[in-house]
């Protein structure tokens, strides 16, 4: 039993399989936060400290005891106007014009299987598998009652968080901030893990130690962003990728978000991730509610790769839906840097013939083939096919692309507007901008106002329109610009746009997931300016980065692994000189840093010669073979290249008998030292054979000492190395 209520003592116990989270309703009806670590029996309420600390509030009902004081609290909800002068978690404006608000307990109900939230994406379970706790917390002055929805998946070790907030009293009030999950930790030495970057350099690796203060990541560009990952990791100090404790926070949800981590005047550390409050006041009228997007918990005592194995197997098996959420997706070759815009219908065909001949499985007809799109000035919004510039209905496009034995898939950018196109010419109002100012232009185009659902309906139609043209199978689901003017001519109050925009947003793709249940979605914002998991319940891969050269991915996947799936992350092969970076790298090991994903080229065939072919066929051939075990085997980070000149990750089979090892050495320098390469979740008493060498090693000495990696002679070539398990 995942979820236990001690009725004597007001507390609650979430188990899963290897962690413990506890709470307590305490005398006063606050909720209390006493404990998430590795599993414990027992009573945690010991942990709490009651002592006089000066400017520390004290609620009222508290009497005269100045000892008890929610500034210094372990707490689930903390929020404005109990005395807690930390982070919170909750504001809400009263219709009285106040802010305070002061919520206790007032029941709860515990059920098998996990809660949903309406129009937003979250984590599903069967009832077997998953228990909800709902906690009822309700303001006395106001009647605002906040439900807290606790899911535990035990056997995933995975938490889950949300809130619903209605407003039972009779005037209007105004959330200003809006988070789901608050994690206190009342002991420890911390340091944070959090992943920044930029466009076509997303989610690199930083760990930096918790001083005193508040450190903040967020995003305001009503996207989750490039910049900073909605997910967070906290890790004791000495914590290793093997050892240690660790807890991860990540947010099911695609817009602006704020993460802190504070540590307070005794040293505590509090944890908030949920949505922004900047750009953020939701009204709420009399009897009308509003839910907080999930955040997942998972908490590690073994060190980070099994917490990002957590999140992994969550997000595959609970979080991606559809035909190919488990499955080995199409191997494709997308137009983009074959020919960016400039195609036709028969420039595509030979594209697709030569995909054909090579083993390619799927051809993705990128931006370019709607309107007047022929070049990223114009066009958007208008999403009819341009037959003048294709020469050829698109539905014969498709099927003499099918006829090659090939899959089809098109790309759309369904939120933007180009100035310069039709739509905008007959609905300049549809556009996100506000009356009397010029909007802020990003890549020469705007957004439109998803949070219309007129808006919506709209595009969704245009959008089906063309799907149903012929048998389309995949669909890249592009944005590319970060919203601002963010003023709705529907809206009562422009602080709810943002959010209404992201429901707008939901809405059309699980009309499109509903419509089309086959279609796989590729999510994609100029590469992974929108990678999180909220968009994983829609789309179960995700273009990683507008970054094709395979240096840099091995920075950008190493940082993409903490948080999510190898299977929800798109890699291409492409060309040489990078059109990126100018680098030029090995067509083996763009081949191995591809494969760390879902597989794909994007490149012209015409221009590679009949060698580059041959290995071309070859790396489709392995990655066939492979597919299942980097798909669904568990995934280690061997080196971290941020500290070492080498990138190296690793696929272990869930019976570690079958091991993949893929590595790329950085740098050469004269004279080299061998590199080692320390393999993990093996078996230490087994036997595992090289199926290329024929070489055999003990499953202990390549976990102890490693296995050499044969020194080459140039920089950035690559190694994959199968193991089999032989006894
Ligand atoms: C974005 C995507 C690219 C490509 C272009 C098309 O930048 O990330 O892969 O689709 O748009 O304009």
């Amino acid at each position: 039993m995942g979820i236990i209520f001690d009725e004597k003592n007001k507390i609650f116990t979430l188990h899963t399989h290897h962690a413990t989270y506890q709470m307590k309703v305490d005398k006063y009806g606050f909720l209390l936060h006493l404990y998430y670590g590795q599993k414990s029996e027992g009573c945690m309420d010991y942990l709490l400290h009651f002592a006089d600390r000066g400017f520390s509030g004290n609620p009222y009902d508290a009497g005269d005891d100045r000892t008890f004081s929610m500034d210094v609290l372990p707490q689930e909800l903390p929020c404005q106007g109990t005395g807690d002068f930390r982070s919170l978690a909750v504001i809400i404006k009263n219709a009285d014009g106040s802010y305070d608000s002061n919520f206790r307990y007032v029941g709860h109900r515990i059920r098998d299987g996990k809660y949903k939230l309406p129009g937003l994406p979250c984590v599903y379970a069967k009832d077997s598998q998953a228990q909800t706790l709902e906690i009822d917390v309700e303001d006395v002055v106001t009647n605002v009652r906040i439900t807290l929805f606790y899911g535990v998946l035990e056997e995933s070790d995975i938490i889950t968080r949300s809130a619903c907030i209605c407003n039972a009293g009779t005037g209007k009030i105004c959330l200003q901030k809006a988070q789901a999950a608050c994690l206190d930790l009342i002991s420890g030495e911390y340091d944070l893990i959090s992943f920044y970057g930029r466009h076509e350099m997303e989610r690199n690796f930083q760990r930096i130690p918790l001083a005193h203060g508040v450190y903040t990541i967020g995003s305001r560009r009503g996207t989750s962003s490039h910049q900073y990952n909605p997910m967070l990791i906290l890790a004791k100090r000495d914590t290793t990728e093997d050892a240690g404790s660790c807890y991860a926070m990540s947010f099911v949800y695609s817009g602006s978000f704020r993460a802190e981590v504070q540590k307070d005047q005794f040293c505590q550390i509090r944890a908030l991730l949920g949505l922004s409050d900047e750009l953020f006041s939701y009204p709420l009228a009399p009897g009308e509610t509003f839910y907080v997007p999930e955040v997942v918990l998972t908490y590690s005592h073994t060190g980070l790769a099994r917490l990002s194995q957590n999140l992994h197997q969550c997000f595959r098996n609970h979080l991606c839906r559809g035909k190919y959420q488990l499955s080995t997706r199409p191997i494709l070759l997308n137009s983009w840097e074959a020919s960016y815009f400039t195609f036709n219908g028969d420039s595509i065909l030979q594209l697709a013939k030569q995909a054909a001949d090579i083993g390619i499985e799927m051809l993705v007809m990128d931006d370019g083939w709607f309107g007047q799109r022929d070049d990223d000035n114009a066009g958007l919004g208008d999403w009819h096919v341009n037959e003048k510039k294709l020469g050829i209905p698109l539905g014969q496009l498709i099927q003499k692309v099918n006829d090659m034995g090939l899959k089809f898939g098109i790309w759309f950018e369904p939120e933007s507007v180009s100035e310069d196109s039709d739509l905008y010419r007959s609905h300049p109002d549809w556009a996100l901008s506000v009356p009397g100012r010029n909007p802020v232009r990003s890549r020469n185009q705007l957004v439109l106002d998803f949070s219309r659902k007129d808006v919506v309906d709209h595009v969704f139609s245009e959008v089906c329109k063309v799907l149903d043209q012929g048998n389309i199978e995949y669909l890249k689901w592009d944005m590319n610009r970060s919203l601002s003017d963010c003023f709705s001519r529907h809206a009562d109050d422009q602080g709810r746009v943002q959010y209404d925009y992201v429901l707008g947003l939901y809405d059309f793709l699980e009309r499109l997931v509903q419509r089309y249940p086959d279609l796989l979605i590729e999510g994609c914002s100029g590469g992974g300016g929108r990678f999180d998991a909220g968009m994983l319940y829609y789309s179960p891969q995700i273009w990683c980065s507008d970054n094709t050269d395979a240096l840099d991915r091995i920075y950008i996947q190493y940082g993409t692994s903490f948080g999510y799936p190898v299977s929800a992350v798109g890699s291409h092969v492409s060309a040489v000189p990078n059109h990126q970076t100018a680098r030029i790298i090995p067509l083996e090991t763009r081949g191995v840093v591809a494969m760390a994903g879902t597989f794909g080229y994007e490149l012209d065939l015409q221009h590679i010669s009949e060698e580059e072919k041959q290995v071309i066929q070859d790396q489709i051939q392995m990655y066939k073979q492979y597919a299942p075990l980097i798909l669904n085997g568990l995934y280690y980070r061997l080196v971290n290249p941020f500290e070492q000149e080498v990138g190296a990750w690793e696929f272990v089979s869930q019976d570690a008998s079958q091991v993949l090892v893929q590595a790329v050495k950085l740098r050469v320098h004269g004279n080299m030292p061998v590199c080692y390469l320390c393999l993990k979740g093996l078996l230490e008493d087994a036997v595992y054979e090289d199926t290329d060498s024929k070489k055999q090693y003990g499953g202990a000495a390549l976990m102890e000492m490693g296995l050499p990696l044969p020194s080459k002679a140039e920089d950035c070539q690559a190694y994959q190395i199968y193991l089999e398990k032989v006894r």
